[in-house]
């Protein structure tokens, strides 16, 4: 297996695709193995890999198979016809045989440690990470039941896999035919957490919105979510950001001016801090950086307000103040 690591220190492995598999409408699965069956690096639920799907086509998409399984990652993939073309890449230039270049596993949306019961909301294609947290649920046998919203159940992914452990009556599949008002109950399922129980969320804007609404009352710190796509709030948000800002480094106190029209990442990473960076879009939390001092305007989708405190997604917050000392 070749593995290089990239200017960003970001391992990249090139794999072969054993298997494509259709698992519902629209939505195929992605089996890569080591051309030379040697194993594969180790990865935790939740964790995404990064898809070079065509020339300067690169997608994050999560694994969704079991981390136990070290021969192979298993990623499954929406075509959106009206995404920015990425889905539609995957679906059309990948084929059975290809080798293809990915990244290693890195994971912004791991399990927590969990003394109750752990509650995983998928909707549609964010029954991924789902699958997997669910997979290493099991094998650590802890207490979680799993809800999966689809249109129908020809648009729920990994049906047989899951429909095993419906029988067991931890997986719960929720159709709604298309019509908004069969939706699921999220408000009832989220009302009463019990005890020291842990939330993970995944899927599209109007699902996300609705978890985060039925959660607000859960306990700090054990609500926890991925958006697969931002939110469209994100062109508004953009465009209000900051203008030229200061990035002192604590470590050499080196001052780097941003300007308006640069990220913090970009600016980073030209002046050689090894700062990685996957989604560009304040989704996956790869390129968080630690602040010690100064204001930030976050403009992520995936930090908490524990982690706001200490980090800043440098790919999309800047701060608001006109100085923020970093802790690199
Ligand atoms: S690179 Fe994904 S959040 Fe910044």
């Amino acid at each position: 297996m070749n593995a290089i690591v990239d200017d960003n220190a970001v391992t990249q492995l090139e794999l072969q695709v054993r298997q494509i598999r259709m698992e519902a409408n629209g939505i195929n699965s992605y089996e890569f193995v080591s051309p030379d069956g040697a194993s594969l690096p180790p990865f935790t639920a939740g964790a995404h890999i990064d898809v070079h799907a065509g020339p300067g086509i690169v997608r994050q998409y999560s694994l969704c198979n079991s981390p136990a399984e070290r021969d192979r990652y298993v990623i499954a993939v929406l075509k959106d016809p009206n995404g920015r073309g990425g889905s539609a890449a995957v679906h059309e230039n990948i084929k059975v045989g290809d080798r293809v270049r990915i990244s290693a596993p890195r994971n912004n949306f791991e399990l927590r440690p969990c003394k109750g019961k752990v509650v995983l909301l998928a909707g549609g294609i964010g029954v991924t990470p789902m699958k997997a947290m669910a997979h290493q649920l099991e094998s650590e046998n802890i207490p979680y039941e799993m809800y999966y919203c689809a249109k129908g159940p020809d648009y729920a992914a990994f049906r047989p896999e899951l429909e095993a452990l419906a029988k067991s009556g931890k997986v719960n599949f929720h159709f709604d035919h298309g019509d908004p008002k069969n939706s699921l109950d999220i408000t009832t399922v989220l009302k009463h957490p019990e005890g020291e129980c842990e939330l993970y969320y995944c899927g599209p804007g109007g699902f996300m919105e609705a978890c985060k609404v039925a959660s607000e009352h859960w306990p700090s710190g054990s609500v926890h979510f991925e958006h697969f796509k931002a939110p469209v709030k994100q062109a508004d948000a953009d465009a209000s950001v900051a203008g030229a800002f200061i990035a002192e480094i604590a470590s050499s106190g080196e001052r780097l001016e941003v300007a308006p029209d640069q990220n913090l990442a970009e600016v980073l990473q030209a002046a050689g801090y090894p700062v990685e960076t996957s989604c560009l879009s304040g989704l996956c939390g790869t390129c968080k950086v630690r602040y010690l001092a100064g204001e930030v305007d976050h403009q992520d989708f995936i930090l908490d307000d524990e982690e706001k405190a200490e980090y800043l997604t440098v790919c999309v917050s800047r701060p608001a103040s006109k100085t923020l000392l970093l802790d690199l």
